[in-house]
């Protein structure tokens, strides 16, 4: 989604006002109310970075592998109100039957890396890279990236990724073809091929402002093509962050997710998506110290819920992610009660012909994960 159409966005869906009048007790009381209403129809998947408020309310929690998977299994829900971001709202109409409703609460809740990839650029891109590299190369898109994109990913032979399957995914498109288009994340891009063995003079960035490549190598070697994108939030974390915490106490384990920079995740002592993150952090021993890159809602979370260890931000200055955040209690009563008005808000639906593709590079994903 643009800057522009966000802001158009956001004059047309504000709440209404009484939402801001309401307690939390009172917001809190309506959403158990409707949804226990609801009943089976209505389910509720909630990203790990979602806000306490929310994710309280979510059916099943998870990261983006587990909530698509979660999708395309829902047989009894009649609408999804998806308590993430727009990508995955869009990933949750795709991989849902036509009569499924997917609600976003706040239409704000976009991802900037996401945007960094649009289907223009990436045809562009592409065409450049066909002159150069020939049929040598396969797409693969991180689940972060828009309907779109996963449509040509889908179109042409490609696969979806997430942070917990990338490995895996990079693994089978070598088997495909020669070559790897990454969108939109360079970082988790380069740091799943570095972990494979790719050397970083094996792979080139395209930059789709300049439409140009860089690589410390010759274009004839590089095995990874990485798009030019990246996370705001994952691009906060140093590696200065990392050397001044192991001054001040060696005994903090580093624990970060790969969107975050090649250096950081080479300092670190353990990199992983969302969920490997939760789980290492569930499996250490009491007393252990973590200092953890990446998302704070996540962090303060897994702070209050493991008393016994000591867990703390990698960067002490860090802020959540903010299209996360949009969607917070007041968001999620207001389209939860224009439900029970009958009147759905916030649809998310991704035309066919884009469907019809991205299936195909998402499915080519989950059979594989
Ligand atoms: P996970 O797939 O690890 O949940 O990550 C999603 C995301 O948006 C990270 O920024
Ligand atoms: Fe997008 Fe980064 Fe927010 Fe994840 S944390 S939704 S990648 S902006």
């Amino acid at each position: 989604m643009e800057i522009l159409d966000l802001l158009e966005i956001e004059s047309e869906v504000s709440l209404p006002r009484r939402y801001s009048e309401l307690s939390v007790a009172e917001m809190e009381n309506r959403v158990k109310e409707i949804k226990t209403k609801f009943g089976d129809r209505l389910f509720i998947p909630g990203h790990h970075y979602q806000k306490d408020e929310v994710i309280q309310f979510s059916d099943a929690r998870g990261d983006s592998l587990k909530l698509a998977r979660i999708c395309s299994t829902m047989a009894d829900a009649e609408y999804i109100v998806f308590c993430g971001v727009h990508f995955m709202a869009e990933t949750a109409d795709m991989l849902t039957q036509a009569d499924k409703k997917v609600i976003l609460p706040d239409l704000r809740a976009g991802c900037s890396m996401a945007d960094m990839a649009d289907i223009d650029q990436t045809e562009a891109g592409w065409a450049k890279m066909q002159d150069i590299w020939g049929d040598t190369i396969i797409p693969l898109t991180y689940v972060n990236s828009t309907a779109a994109i996963k449509g040509f990913v889908g179109k042409h032979g490609g696969a979806t990724v997430t942070s917990s399957n990338a490995k895996k995914m990079l693994e089978w498109a070598f088997t495909q073809k020669e070559r790897i288009l990454f969108l939109p994340d360079q970082h988790l891009g380069r740091n799943t091929s570095y972990d494979l063995g790719i050397p970083l003079d094996q792979m080139a960035i395209y930059d789709p402002l300049t439409k140009s490549f860089d690589s410390e190598g010759i274009l004839e070697h590089v095995k990874v093509i990485l798009w030019k994108g990246h996370c705001s939030v994952h691009e906060k974390f140093n590696v200065k962050h990392i050397d001044n915490l192991r001054k001040q106490d060696p005994d903090f384990k580093v624990l970060v997710h790969p969107e975050c920079t090649f250096d950081v995740v080479q300092a670190s002592d353990l990199n992983g998506s969302t969920s490997f993150i939760i789980n290492t952090i569930k499996k250490a021993p009491a007393g252990s110290k973590w200092a953890v890159g990446t998302e704070m809602n996540l962090v303060n979370r897994l702070a209050q819920e493991h008393p016994d260890k000591k867990i703390i931000s990698l960067n002490p200055f860090m802020c959540p992610c903010l299209t996360m955040n949009r969607i917070d209690l007041q968001h999620l009563l207001w389209s939860l009660e224009k439900l029970e008005e009958g009147e759905v808000v916030n649809h998310i639906t991704v035309p066919n012909e884009i469907t019809e593709y991205a299936v195909l590079a998402l499915n080519r994903m989950l059979e594989r994960s």
